[in-house]
């Protein structure tokens, strides 16, 4: 097992079991989404890594526009990769990627229609 939460990442490129829990997860956020009722979705996510399995469902979900997103991860190198994807998806508008340093990032709104960690 790595040390580094951003090397742990890489194992999403090896480990099947990974992959089908991210799957997983996505399959339960695309559920979620479908089930929200119509308007704005806000969605709070702790210890996000690269964010992948918000910004993977989003990708190709009908409901991405009705997202607003905060991520939050302490991983400054997967912080500037989940930014780098909010920025190709075309979703920086309604999608934030916070570095949890320093602290007061966890001040403000946390409201959050699906909150997951
Ligand atoms: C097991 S990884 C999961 C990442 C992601 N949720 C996923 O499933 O791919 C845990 C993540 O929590 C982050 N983390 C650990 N402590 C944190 C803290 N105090 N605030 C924010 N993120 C933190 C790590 O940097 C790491 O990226």
């Amino acid at each position: 097992m790595p040390k580094d939460w951003y090397e742990w990442h890489d194992l999403y490129n090896t480990e099947p079991t990974l992959q089908q829990r991210l799957e997983i997860v996505q399959e339960y956020i695309a559920y979620s989404l479908n089930a929200s009722p119509d308007g704005a979705i806000r969605v709070v996510s702790v210890c996000a890594g690269d964010g992948r399995d918000l910004l993977g469902t989003l990708k190709n979900h009908p409901r991405a526009k009705d997202v607003s997103a905060r991520l939050v991860e302490i991983n400054s190198n997967l912080v500037e990769r989940g930014r780098a994807t909010i920025e190709s998806l075309g979703l920086a508008k309604q999608i934030e990627f916070i570095n949890a340093i320093p602290l007061p990032i966890y001040e403000g709104e946390l409201i959050s229609e699906l909150p997951f960690l």
